[in-house]
Protein backbone atom coordinates (compact mmCIF):
# COMPACT_ATOMS: atom_id res chain seq x y z
CA UNK A 1 0.00 0.00 0.00
CA UNK A 2 1.35 3.38 -1.02
CA UNK A 3 1.01 5.99 1.79
CA UNK A 4 -1.06 8.87 0.92
CA UNK A 5 0.88 12.33 0.35
CA UNK A 6 -0.95 15.28 0.37
CA UNK A 7 1.21 18.79 -0.65
CA UNK A 8 0.46 22.38 -0.46
CA UNK A 9 1.88 24.00 -2.96
CA UNK A 10 1.18 28.22 -1.71
CA UNK A 11 3.03 29.52 -4.86
CA UNK A 12 3.79 33.40 -4.59
CA UNK A 13 1.34 33.72 -1.83
CA UNK A 14 1.45 34.34 2.42
CA UNK A 15 3.47 36.71 4.26
CA UNK A 16 5.31 35.60 7.65
CA UNK A 17 2.37 36.68 9.34
CA UNK A 18 -0.52 35.18 6.91
CA UNK A 19 1.84 32.06 7.40
CA UNK A 20 1.75 32.06 10.92
CA UNK A 21 -2.51 32.90 11.25
CA UNK A 22 -2.72 29.74 8.72
CA UNK A 23 -0.68 27.08 10.50
CA UNK A 24 -1.60 27.81 14.52
CA UNK A 25 -4.98 26.98 12.53
CA UNK A 26 -4.10 24.51 10.69
CA UNK A 27 -1.78 22.48 12.73
CA UNK A 28 -5.08 21.72 14.87
CA UNK A 29 -7.16 20.79 12.67
CA UNK A 30 -4.78 17.91 11.19
CA UNK A 31 -2.85 16.94 14.27
CA UNK A 32 -5.09 13.57 13.99
CA UNK A 33 -4.07 12.70 10.71
CA UNK A 34 -2.17 9.85 10.99
CA UNK A 35 -2.35 7.90 7.57
CA UNK A 36 -0.78 10.80 5.44
CA UNK A 37 1.71 12.36 4.47
CA UNK A 38 1.12 16.09 4.85
CA UNK A 39 3.52 18.38 3.40
CA UNK A 40 3.62 22.11 2.88
CA UNK A 41 5.15 24.63 0.53
CA UNK A 42 5.48 28.16 1.64
CA UNK A 43 7.36 30.53 -0.42
CA UNK A 44 11.18 30.91 0.49
CA UNK A 45 10.48 33.86 2.67
CA UNK A 46 8.42 31.94 5.02
CA UNK A 47 10.33 28.78 5.43
CA UNK A 48 12.11 29.44 8.53
CA UNK A 49 8.56 31.05 10.27
CA UNK A 50 6.93 27.75 9.10
CA UNK A 51 9.64 25.18 10.28
CA UNK A 52 9.83 27.05 13.75
CA UNK A 53 6.09 26.54 13.98
CA UNK A 54 5.94 22.80 12.48
CA UNK A 55 8.61 20.92 14.91
CA UNK A 56 7.05 18.37 16.76
CA UNK A 57 3.53 18.38 14.47
CA UNK A 58 2.89 15.57 11.76
CA UNK A 59 3.88 18.31 8.78
CA UNK A 60 6.67 18.13 6.86
CA UNK A 61 7.86 21.31 5.16
CA UNK A 62 8.89 22.05 1.32
CA UNK A 63 9.95 24.11 -0.85
CA UNK A 64 9.08 25.23 -4.50
CA UNK A 65 11.94 25.14 -6.34
CA UNK A 66 16.20 24.65 -5.72
CA UNK A 67 19.30 25.21 -7.07
CA UNK A 68 21.36 22.57 -8.26
CA UNK A 69 24.97 23.84 -6.91
CA UNK A 70 25.68 23.86 -3.32
CA UNK A 71 26.79 27.71 -2.79
CA UNK A 72 28.32 30.36 -5.21
CA UNK A 73 27.87 33.10 -7.39
CA UNK A 74 24.33 32.88 -8.32
CA UNK A 75 22.17 35.24 -7.38
CA UNK A 76 19.20 35.08 -6.16
CA UNK A 77 19.23 31.63 -6.03
CA UNK A 78 18.74 28.98 -3.06
CA UNK A 79 20.98 25.70 -2.85
CA UNK A 80 20.22 22.18 -1.35
CA UNK A 81 21.81 23.07 1.37
CA UNK A 82 19.85 25.71 2.77
CA UNK A 83 17.08 24.03 1.94
CA UNK A 84 17.69 21.45 4.36
CA UNK A 85 19.13 23.69 6.81
CA UNK A 86 16.19 25.49 7.13
CA UNK A 87 14.53 22.21 7.90
CA UNK A 88 12.95 21.66 4.64
CA UNK A 89 12.16 17.54 3.97
CA UNK A 90 10.73 17.93 -0.07
CA UNK A 91 11.42 20.18 -2.72
CA UNK A 92 9.02 20.75 -5.46
CA UNK A 93 11.07 20.66 -8.92
CA UNK A 94 9.18 21.18 -12.59
CA UNK A 95 6.51 22.95 -11.65
CA UNK A 96 5.12 24.09 -14.80
CA UNK A 97 4.81 27.86 -14.30
CA UNK A 98 8.87 27.12 -13.29
CA UNK A 99 8.70 25.39 -17.03
CA UNK A 100 6.67 28.23 -18.93
CA UNK A 101 7.74 31.70 -17.10
CA UNK A 102 11.36 30.88 -15.75
CA UNK A 103 12.84 28.22 -19.48
CA UNK A 104 13.48 25.46 -17.08
CA UNK A 105 14.20 22.71 -19.47
CA UNK A 106 14.39 19.21 -18.49
CA UNK A 107 17.75 19.52 -18.64
CA UNK A 108 17.77 21.95 -15.95
CA UNK A 109 15.11 19.87 -13.87
CA UNK A 110 17.17 16.53 -13.97
CA UNK A 111 20.59 18.53 -12.43
CA UNK A 112 17.66 19.48 -9.33
CA UNK A 113 16.51 16.41 -8.68
CA UNK A 114 20.00 15.32 -8.78
CA UNK A 115 21.32 18.05 -6.25
CA UNK A 116 17.99 17.67 -4.06
CA UNK A 117 18.84 13.94 -3.89
CA UNK A 118 22.12 14.37 -3.49
CA UNK A 119 21.32 16.55 0.03
CA UNK A 120 18.67 13.52 0.58
CA UNK A 121 15.75 16.03 0.27
CA UNK A 122 12.81 14.45 -1.15
CA UNK A 123 11.77 15.32 -4.55
CA UNK A 124 7.62 16.17 -5.94
CA UNK A 125 8.82 15.83 -9.50
CA UNK A 126 6.16 17.93 -11.85
CA UNK A 127 5.03 17.08 -15.60
CA UNK A 128 1.69 17.11 -17.25
CA UNK A 129 0.53 18.72 -20.96
CA UNK A 130 -0.70 21.83 -22.31
CA UNK A 131 -4.33 21.94 -23.48
CA UNK A 132 -2.74 21.89 -27.02
CA UNK A 133 -0.79 19.30 -26.44
CA UNK A 134 -3.43 17.23 -25.54
CA UNK A 135 -5.69 18.62 -28.29
CA UNK A 136 -3.56 17.08 -30.54
CA UNK A 137 -3.22 13.73 -28.82
CA UNK A 138 0.43 14.39 -27.11
CA UNK A 139 -0.32 13.64 -23.69
CA UNK A 140 1.58 10.70 -23.58
CA UNK A 141 4.86 11.66 -25.74
CA UNK A 142 4.50 14.66 -23.80
CA UNK A 143 4.91 12.87 -20.41
CA UNK A 144 7.24 9.99 -21.51
CA UNK A 145 9.87 12.98 -22.77
CA UNK A 146 9.08 14.21 -19.44
CA UNK A 147 9.83 11.33 -17.02
CA UNK A 148 12.96 9.76 -19.37
CA UNK A 149 14.83 13.18 -19.83
CA UNK A 150 13.74 14.47 -16.04
CA UNK A 151 14.43 11.49 -14.21
CA UNK A 152 17.54 10.04 -16.56
CA UNK A 153 20.34 8.70 -14.33
CA UNK A 154 18.05 9.22 -11.26
CA UNK A 155 16.83 6.72 -8.80
CA UNK A 156 13.57 6.30 -7.58
CA UNK A 157 14.25 6.31 -3.69
CA UNK A 158 12.32 10.04 -2.02
CA UNK A 159 11.01 10.60 -5.65
CA UNK A 160 7.12 11.69 -5.68
CA UNK A 161 5.79 12.64 -9.06
CA UNK A 162 2.52 14.79 -9.54
CA UNK A 163 0.96 14.94 -12.40
CA UNK A 164 -0.33 18.48 -13.65
CA UNK A 165 -2.25 18.52 -16.53
CA UNK A 166 -1.69 22.76 -17.28
CA UNK A 167 -5.07 23.37 -18.72
CA UNK A 168 -6.52 22.29 -15.28
CA UNK A 169 -3.90 23.92 -13.02
CA UNK A 170 -6.02 27.07 -11.02
CA UNK A 171 -8.54 27.18 -14.15
CA UNK A 172 -11.17 25.12 -11.65
CA UNK A 173 -11.37 22.65 -14.36
CA UNK A 174 -10.24 19.72 -12.90
CA UNK A 175 -9.38 16.48 -14.88
CA UNK A 176 -12.25 13.82 -14.60
CA UNK A 177 -11.29 10.85 -12.63
CA UNK A 178 -10.88 8.88 -15.76
CA UNK A 179 -8.40 11.21 -17.52
CA UNK A 180 -6.62 11.56 -14.19
CA UNK A 181 -6.32 7.59 -13.60
CA UNK A 182 -5.22 7.17 -17.63
CA UNK A 183 -2.56 9.43 -17.10
CA UNK A 184 -1.05 7.75 -13.67
CA UNK A 185 -1.32 4.29 -15.13
CA UNK A 186 0.44 5.66 -18.18
CA UNK A 187 2.73 7.34 -15.97
CA UNK A 188 3.50 4.05 -13.61
CA UNK A 189 3.85 1.71 -16.63
CA UNK A 190 6.45 4.53 -17.92
CA UNK A 191 8.17 4.42 -14.31
CA UNK A 192 7.97 0.67 -14.51
CA UNK A 193 9.88 0.34 -17.56
CA UNK A 194 12.76 2.30 -15.70
CA UNK A 195 12.55 0.93 -12.18
CA UNK A 196 10.66 -2.78 -13.19
CA UNK A 197 8.49 -3.55 -9.78
CA UNK A 198 9.95 -0.71 -7.75
CA UNK A 199 7.60 1.27 -10.03
CA UNK A 200 4.63 0.14 -7.66
CA UNK A 201 6.22 2.05 -4.55
CA UNK A 202 6.60 5.15 -6.41
CA UNK A 203 3.36 8.06 -5.16
CA UNK A 204 1.71 9.28 -7.74
CA UNK A 205 -0.19 12.70 -6.84
CA UNK A 206 -2.69 14.58 -8.85
CA UNK A 207 -2.58 18.04 -9.10
CA UNK A 208 -4.94 21.00 -11.06
CA UNK A 209 -7.81 22.76 -9.40
CA UNK A 210 -8.19 20.03 -6.38
CA UNK A 211 -10.78 20.79 -3.59
CA UNK A 212 -12.65 19.76 -0.56
CA UNK A 213 -15.29 18.59 -3.06
CA UNK A 214 -13.44 16.19 -5.99
CA UNK A 215 -10.37 14.80 -3.58
CA UNK A 216 -12.61 12.18 -2.67
CA UNK A 217 -13.46 10.85 -6.08
CA UNK A 218 -9.86 11.44 -7.15
CA UNK A 219 -8.03 9.83 -3.99
CA UNK A 220 -10.63 6.72 -5.17
CA UNK A 221 -8.49 6.06 -8.39
CA UNK A 222 -6.63 3.41 -7.96
CA UNK A 223 -3.10 4.94 -9.33
CA UNK A 224 -4.20 8.42 -7.90
CA UNK A 225 -2.08 8.30 -4.21
CA UNK A 226 -2.19 12.09 -3.18
CA UNK A 227 -2.62 15.59 -4.62
CA UNK A 228 -0.68 18.32 -4.97
CA UNK A 229 -2.89 21.56 -4.06
CA UNK A 230 -2.38 25.62 -5.46
CA UNK A 231 -5.53 27.48 -4.43
CA UNK A 232 -7.43 25.29 -2.35
CA UNK A 233 -4.44 24.55 0.13
CA UNK A 234 -4.60 28.84 1.12
CA UNK A 235 -7.32 28.08 3.66
CA UNK A 236 -6.79 26.14 6.76
CA UNK A 237 -10.26 24.21 6.79
CA UNK A 238 -10.55 23.71 3.15
CA UNK A 239 -6.42 22.13 3.32
CA UNK A 240 -7.48 20.45 5.90
CA UNK A 241 -10.84 18.28 4.49
CA UNK A 242 -8.50 17.36 1.34
CA UNK A 243 -6.13 15.72 3.79
CA UNK A 244 -8.81 14.03 5.33
CA UNK A 245 -10.18 12.94 2.02
CA UNK A 246 -12.29 9.56 2.38
CA UNK A 247 -11.93 7.07 0.16
P1 LIG B 1 -4.25 24.68 -8.34
O1 LIG B 1 -2.66 24.53 -8.50
O2 LIG B 1 -4.66 23.69 -7.29
O3 LIG B 1 -4.48 26.10 -7.93
O4 LIG B 1 -4.85 24.36 -9.68
C1 LIG B 1 -2.02 23.30 -8.43
C2 LIG B 1 -0.54 23.45 -8.70
O5 LIG B 1 -0.17 24.22 -9.60
O6 LIG B 1 0.31 22.81 -8.04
Amino acid sequence: MRRPFIAANWKMNKTIRETESFLNEFISLVQDAKDVDIVIAPPFTALHTASTLLKNTNIQLSAQDIFYEDKGAYTGEVSPVMLTDIGCKHVIIGHSERRQYFHETDEIINKKIKAAKKHTLGVIFCIGESLQERESGKTFDVLKREIEEGLKDISPDGIVVAYEPIWAIGTGKTATTEQAQDAHKYIRERLASLYGNKANEIRILYGGSVTPDNIDALMACPDVDGALVGGASLKADSFARIVKFKR
